[in-house]
């Protein structure tokens, strides 16, 4: 709207067939839950609706399709998709011909109880299914009952050359594999997402090279377990393997990975992480717990013993390395003492950064069926002492590296002080410092001046330079 007595601009003639395609524009909402696999799905589903025309909006009540990208990983962001859902009844109810889509982990593992729930949601789909989307959007365009068009099939192969619609300016994430073969006793996402399929070296150099082309700088790639990666191709390629490969592709400033387990991981991994010049010093490796006989239970495949002695042979090669977890409070049986020794590995091994959760029961999972329930109180209490443990351990850590340069990757603009720019080093930390946002996916040399738990605040001390990819490039 311009406000009365400003400049109006000039009411131009358009030929009919613009007024035509005018009504015809159509806009649509994705609204991610969940983890970076997530994030990347909804970039084809962007991809996807794009190609049928549809324009990108942030307005929910004025959006004609709109998808939730749900996450099953536990118990609320489960409730969280149909507290959601609950809202999008109206908007059905006022524009009934808005198409409404579950996506995701949820749509996978709840389709009946989505049908159920919410009976006006028009596409249920798993997220190995997107090769289906366009075809399900079109279905439901013309359709007139009310039946869902559902597509959950986690056995399907993921093709290639799906459509991409990237959002963010400077990283991207890139697919190695998609699902997983693990099922760790408690977890939901090999149900969600199925077995392990790898795809072919050639096409993840490719998507990274479109990637780096359209101007990415970093990419992060992705994988549930990115340390099994090849292991169902016909060829001979591993992931220290693939990473070679992918640390050749001009012009691209860094690459990143996750996530690891701690099972899988090789000594060639370790040593690639270490001489590739584009390759990050930043590894997350999930310990889940610090006690064997938990470990043991949660099916994961190495002891405390094996996962020190993993960090140490990576500390040794990378001294300036960060490590970075996920650990579980109260897992099905575990005591009080099995707990100490979780907290006693933290105090060890000292992480950057930990995700840390409170089991929670994933119905059908094997943990879920498990004697031994720790009480809700016991698991709160034991995830808080983790916290406290945890965030002393990291300020700690930060403190130590007030005064030091990095090498920081501009993001963009910080949200909280316009005037300043949000970057990551080289080891995954958040710095923030005064500086234009012109600077976006350049690198910068910055001395951190204030230690925080995510990171630091700093200051530039050295020239951006447009091309610096790492200080250990030959
Ligand atoms: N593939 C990754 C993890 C993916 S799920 C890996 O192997 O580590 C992300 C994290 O969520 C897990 O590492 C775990 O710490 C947590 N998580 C998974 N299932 C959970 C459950 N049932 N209860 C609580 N936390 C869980
Ligand atoms: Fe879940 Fe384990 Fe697979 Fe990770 S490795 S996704 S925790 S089953
Ligand atoms: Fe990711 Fe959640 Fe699915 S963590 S794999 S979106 S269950």
């Amino acid at each position: 709207m311009v406000p009365d007595g400003g400049r109006r601009s000039k009411v131009v003639e358009l030929p009919l067939q613009c007024y035509t395609h005018l009504e015809m524009a159509r806009s649509y909402l994705i609204d991610t839950m969940g983890c970076q696999m997530n994030e990347r799905d909804s970039e084809t589903v962007a991809g996807i609706v794009e190609q049928l025309g549809y324009e990108a909006t942030d307005d929910r009540e004025q959006a004609d399709f709109i998808a939730l990208n749900t996450c099953a990983v536990r118990a609320k962001p489960q409730h969280k998709v149909f507290s959601k859902l609950g809202e999008l009844r109206r908007i059905k109810e006022q524009r009934p011909h808005t198409i409404i889509a579950v996506l995701g982990c949820v749509a996978q593992i709840a389709a009946q109880e989505i049908t159920a729930r919410a009976p006006y949601v028009d596409i249920i789909m798993g997220p190995r299914n997107y090769s289906h989307l366009a075809g399900a959007i079109t279905t439901a365009q013309a359709r007139a009952d009310n039946d869902p068009v559902t597509v959950t099939d986690t056995a399907e192969v993921i093709p290639e050359g799906l459509p991409v619609a990237r959002t963010t300016p400077v990283s991207s994430y890139v697919n190695v594999t998609y699902g997983c073969n693990n099922f760790c006793a408690y977890c939901i996402v090999p149900y969600a997402r199925g077995r392990q399929q790898s795809r072919a070296p050639e096409q993840i150099v490719s998507e990274v090279e479109q990637s780096v082309a359209a101007g990415h700088h970093e990419i992060t790639l992705l994988g549930q377990n990115v340390n099994s990666y090849g292991q169902d191709l016909n060829e001979d390629c591993d992931f220290a393997d693939l990473l070679v490969q992918v640390n050749c592709i001009k012009d691209l400033k860094r690459v990143r990975f996750t996530t690891s387990h701690p099972k899988d991981l090789s000594a060639s991994l370790v040593a690639a992480m270490a001489e590739l010049p584009r390759v990050c010093e930043h590894l997350h490796l999930p310990i889940q717990s610090g006690d064997d006989q938990v470990l043991e239970r949660m099916g994961r495949g190495y002891s405390y013993e094996h996962y020190r002695r993993v960090v140490e042979a990576a500390r040794e090669q990378m001294p300036q390395m960060s490590i970075t977890t996920d650990v579980m409070a109260g897992f099905p049986g575990e005591t009080e003492a099995q707990f100490g020794n979780t907290l006693r590995a933290f105090r060890e091994i000292r992480f950057d950064q930990a995700f840390m959760f409170k089991y929670n029961d994933r119905p059908g999972t094997c943990a879920a069926q498990m004697e031994g329930k720790v009480p809700e109180e016991v698991r709160q209490q034991r995830l808080e002492q983790l916290i406290a443990c945890q965030n002393e351990i990291a300020h700690q850590i930060n403190e130590e590296l007030v005064g030091a340069s990095f090498e920081v990757l501009v993001e963009g603009r910080d949200a909280k002080s316009p005037e300043k720019v949000r970057g990551r080093t080289r080891t995954n930390k958040i710095v923030i410092f005064p500086a234009s946002s012109d600077l976006q996916g350049r690198i910068v040399e910055v001395q951190a001046q204030q230690a925080f738990l995510w990171g630091f605040l700093g200051e530039a001390v050295g020239e951006a330079c447009s091309q610096s990819i790492g200080s250990n490039i030959q």
